[in-house]
């Protein structure tokens, strides 16, 4: 991974957080939408801890059926079900001496909770099919991007093991709620993925920067960087600029202007067609197609502009 950019001070305060807890063997829930960083978080924690020697695993709670995520995480014995021919350990053994990270953890079914809940409180569980206690010792680190104390009012998450987990909590705030993060990470990202598809490193024109500056990152983090990697693959000269960035973040730092500008919705939807036009290259038919009206309905349109500065 990259190095954790923390410029703003919503994430600086984040990775204080993170850097204190570290030290200590106490559980953590980092919470943050898809794509803010909670993984990066988690990785950061383990590396600043004294468990850092040991391994750093992860377990989706949403990516498997809950009887196979038990098996993934508890581990299970020959014959624990079938299709269990060997026995095999879970990821919590793997995980011993090091940091388990519960992806999504608001996805855990109600029995592998429970079994959590002993793992917490007595260090210790079974396989799945096994009779023999095996101990364990791991820094839990839990992730969500959902609301886990409403998934506890709703009863769909016992709040025994919601308080073992919540010891200290961490939000990863929105990229949208720290912008000053993105041209950071818009360098650290473009020097990557540079490396990676064996380019020159580029270079971010001004105007390019200042777009994703104004973006909102529905993806977050996650969507910056798929926004950068495809830059450089796009890009021909040594420089990012607008033109190299996807049409999503195009248009919608278009539309920002034209709120920020006030326009009525004629003058919108004047704007629009002819932003259309000059993507359609000037052709009509192309143009109504890619507006979704027809060719007689376009004209029309045009016709009550021409009208309008006119009259
Ligand atoms: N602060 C950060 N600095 C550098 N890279 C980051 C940062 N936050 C996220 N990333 C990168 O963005 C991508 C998405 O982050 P991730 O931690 O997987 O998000 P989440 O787990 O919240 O969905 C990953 O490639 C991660 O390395
Ligand atoms: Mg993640």
């Amino acid at each position: 991974m990259i190095e954790l950019v923390a410029h703003s001070e919503a994430m600086r305060e984040a990775v204080r957080l993170a850097g204190r807890v570290a030290t200590t063997d106490a559980n953590v829930l980092v919470t943050g939408e898809s794509g803010a960083g909670k993984d990066a978080l988690a990785l950061y924690i383990h590396r600043e801890s004294k468990r850092a020697a040991g391994s750093f695993v992860k377990i989706d709670c949403a990516a498997l059926p809950a009887e196979l995520l038990e098996a993934e995480l508890f581990g299970y014995e020959r014959g624990a079900f079938t299709g269990a021919q060997e026995s095999k350990p879970g990821r919590l053994e793997a995980a011993h001496k090091g940091t388990l990270v519960l992806d999504e953890i608001a996805h855990l079914s109600t029995d592998a909770q429970a079994k959590l809940l002993r793992v917490i409180e007595r260090r210790e569980f079974e396989r799945l099919g096994g009779r023999r206690t095996v101990k364990v010792d791991a820094r839990l680190i839990a992730l969500t991007n959902v609301d886990l104390d409403e998934a506890v009012r709703r009863r769909a998450f016992r709040p025994d093991l919601f308080y073992r987990l919540n010891v200290v909590r961490i939000h990863v705030p929105p990229l949208r709620e720290r912008r000053e993060d993105v041209r950071k990470l818009a360098r650290g990202f473009l020097k990557t993925y540079a490396a990676k598809h064996g380019r020159r490193a580029l270079r971010i024109e001004p105007a390019a920067l200042q777009m994703l500056e104004t973006y909102d990152f529905p993806g977050n983090v996650r969507e910056l960087a798929h926004v950068l990697e495809r830059a450089v693959i796009v890009a021909d000269g040594e420089r990012v600029e607008v033109e190299h960035l996807p049409e999503s973040v195009r248009a919608a730092a278009s539309l920002q202007r034209r709120r920020e500008a006030r326009m009525t919705l004629a003058e919108l939807e004047a704007a629009y067609i002819a932003e259309t036009l000059v993507a359609a290259r000037g052709n009509k038919s192309e143009a109504a197609r890619l507006l979704g009206i027809s060719r007689k309905n376009l004209y029309e349109k045009l016709a009550r502009q021409k009208g309008n500065d006119e009259g």
